[in-house]
């Protein structure tokens, strides 16, 4: 189990970093990650490098006993390098640059900077390789933050070349983009441009293959670097950190390139459901790379400094958040960052050792949190404990939230409705795309796939007739890879599974706006009664039993649940948003039919229970302290557990199953204690 930070030495004098060192062993920190931002420091100018603050830096942490992340460092340019190259700034849609003198400016397509960076990185990657202190690679930062989109011209050259690699000739990007509505056809491909600043709606297709695109861009640059460092000898595995359910970057493309997943993590501690954000977070990278460990690579030790208002953690709740992504499979906990900025943009964010010094309640959980990691056994990745899967696809989200449709979807909130729904009822969920293997699940839940291509229907289709129970929502099966509607409309695929034919979408009004229009739709039938929104569809059951109708409204009377058998399995089909108690309404419906139980049995509702192997982790979220009747070995060398009391933001970490029936997984990262 790992336990560090991002550790950037060069803000500081070189006298504080021996004193860096002791208080990072006093902290129980194993690794930290170094160089992140350090560009201008290592490369102060084109041709001149300087290692000598690096080299000495790594040595100290060496014989201090602390492994080391090594960056890339290619995050931020350097201002010499885009005043040397302007053209590798990138753009906004306006074709107006992003200067430097914040970060993370660079166009990813830009030739100009992936030579600068293959140049910077092969420099550290030969001169570190075999440094005995380095365990792990970091290749640049929160590829694709604060630049979700690059319109540049470097862009425009790159996306002409990739439209070529994809569809081979221009008549092929016209058929797939439909551009013969509005006059777009493309005589070449010299023609095409970005989507940039237009007086109306860009063509969907093209809108989509630019978020295809990005992501391509993005991580055509970590393969560059990744496969630098290994031409350089290096050995160790390799990363780069990932956001949770990030846009810009299709992270389930992504996970197979790098040998360990990261994860930085920032919930709002005003937030009372914050913590769900982080089982999100868990569950998803615990799903991306199955049955291999997982780094929180940067979380706060308490206030953030980018948001309108910065609360504090409460006491208790950065060790509360960090279990719960150790008992989602990672093995190690870090934060952003070791000691506190002096200067710049990040002065106010927290760290390890905060400005006021060693005597604070952040120096004290931070003290606290490195013992508890430290008595931690050794733990398996996953033992596959999830019978749900809970379905997510970045290509659909980058579709369904294209202009011009009858209303419009936040996907990913729509998405963690559906999360925040399972977690509630203290159900593990594994977070996967829609042509994942599902023969391990009972109970498939499909939110508003829009985009649905034949693969992941036929994938839907079988995971049915196989024995499972699936759950589709409104406004799914719609378009195909292109963002075109299929010969015969919408609804092709699916029809026959579910037995409903949609006829409308049934757009609502926006909950709580002034205007006129249905904001609700209420829906009822046996056993179910909750409120609808944004879509009520006007739905036809031609061959599944309605489990509950519209009641009222445009939709009155018309099926708003049903079901259809198929085989051992069964086809759900909600034709609305649920509330809160609507989802849970609707799950019930489904996990009783799957067969699917808690984690663990008559938890309060803001404690959660998560499995990981033999260790069952149950935390208290809530703000009062609450008795759990359970029974184990405490896997922090307690001895026998026999019911726990956890005060608000306590955890208990319970051995349920003797840990020699599971063998420990090799460690993610080597070095870890
Ligand atoms: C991101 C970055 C870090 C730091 C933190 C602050 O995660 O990777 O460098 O800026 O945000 O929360």
């Amino acid at each position: 189990m790992h336990y560090g930070a991002d550790y950037n030495p060069e803000q500081w004098p070189d006298e504080v970093w021996p004193e860096d060192v002791a208080r990072m062993r006093e902290a129980g920190v194993t690794m930290v990650s170094l160089g992140i931002f350090a560009w201008a420091r290592i490369q102060p100018s084109e041709h001149e490098f300087d290692f000598d603050w690096l080299d000495r830096v790594i040595g100290l942490l060496h014989e201090g006993g602390i492994a080391v992340d090594l960056a890339t460092a290619t995050a931020s340019p350097p201002p010499w390098a885009t005043v040397a190259y302007p053209e590798m700034l990138a753009a906004d849609e306006h074709g107006s640059p992003y200067w430097h003198g914040s970060r993370q400016h660079y166009a990813p397509s830009s030739p100009a900077y992936r030579s600068l960076a293959a140049a910077l990185v092969r420099r550290i990657a030969e001169r570190y390789a075999g440094h005995p202190a380095v365990v792990l690679w970091h290749v640049n930062n929160e590829y694709g933050c604060h630049l979700d989109v690059d319109y540049s011209d470097a862009a425009r050259d790159a996306f002409r070349t990739w439209l070529t690699n994809r569809y081979g000739s221009v008549d092929a990007v016209n058929a797939a983009w439909g551009t013969m509505f509005w006059s777009q056809r493309y005589g070449s491909f010299a023609e095409i441009f970005p989507p940039r600043h237009a007086p109306y709606s860009h063509n969907p297709g093209q809108l989509l293959d630019y978020r295809r695109f990005t992501s391509d861009m993005f991580l055509e640059c970590y393969r560059m670097e990744r496969d630098i460092i290994r031409a350089a000898g290096a050995v160790q595995p390799i990363t780069t950190n990932f956001m949770g359910a990030f846009k810009p970057a299709d992270y389930a493309r992504w996970a197979a390139e790098l040998d360990v997943l990261s994860d930085d993590l920032y919930p709002d501690p005003n937030d009372p459901e914050g913590f769900r954000e982080g089982a999100f977070h868990g569950d998803l990278m615990r799903s991306l790379k199955p049955g291999t460990p997982w780094l929180l690579m940067e979380q706060a030790t308490n206030a953030v400094n980018w948001r309108p208002t910065n609360a504090p953690k409460a006491p208790g709740q950065l060790a509360a958040q960090s279990m719960q992504a150790v008992a989602r499979g990672a093995d190690g906990i870090l934060f952003f960052q070791w000691r506190q900025s002096r200067a710049g943009a990040e002065k106010f964010h927290s760290a390890m050792l905060p400005h006021a010094g060693t005597e604070t309640r952040t120096w004290r959980e931070v003290m606290s949190l490195g013992g508890d990691l430290g008595r931690l056994p050794d733990l398996p990745a996953d033992d596959g404990a999830a019978r749900v899967a809970l379905l997510f696809d970045w290509e659909n989200w980058w579709a369904i939230e294209n202009p011009d449709h009858p209303t419009s979807l936040d996907y990913l909130s729509l998405v963690r409705g559906w999360y925040d729904a399972v977690h509630r009822l203290h159900v593990q969920v594994d977070i996967l795309p829609p042509t994942a293997d599902l023969a391990h699940y009972t109970a498939v839940v499909a939110p508003h796939l829009y985009l649905l291509t034949e693969p992941a229907a036929a994938n839907l289709v079988d995971f049915v007739e196989q024995g499972g129970h699936l759950l589709v929502t409104a406004f799914s099966d719609v378009v195909d890879e292109y963002d075109r509607f299929r010969a015969g409309g919408f609804g092709t695929q699916l029809r026959d599974l579910l037995g409903v034919v949609i006829e409308d979408f049934g757009a609502l009004a926006d909950t709580g706006s002034a205007g006129p229009g249905e904001q609700r739709a209420p829906v009822a039938g046996p056993g179910v009664a909750f409120v609808g929104s944004i879509l009520a569809e006007e739905a036809h059951a031609v061959d599944a039993r309605v489990l509950a109708r519209f009641e009222g409204g445009r939709q009155d009377g018309r099926p708003a649940l049903t079901v259809r058998s198929h085989g051992a399995g069964s086809a759900y089909y909600l034709a609305t948003v649920p509330d809160d108690d609507g989802a849970r309404q609707v799950l019930d419906h489904l996990f009783t039919a799957a067969g699917v139980e808690p984690v663990y049995p008559g938890l309060p509702p803001l404690v959660e229970a998560i499995r990981r192997g033999p260790l069952l982790t149950l935390i208290n979220h809530g703000r009062e302290p609450v008795h759990i009747d359970v029974q184990g070995e405490d896997a922090l060398g307690g001895g026998e557990v026999r019911g726990v009391v956890l005060r608000p933001f306590g955890y208990a970490l319970v051995l349920i199953s003797s840990l020699e029936a599971t063998e420990p997984c090799p460690p993610a990262v080597p070095g870890s204690r």
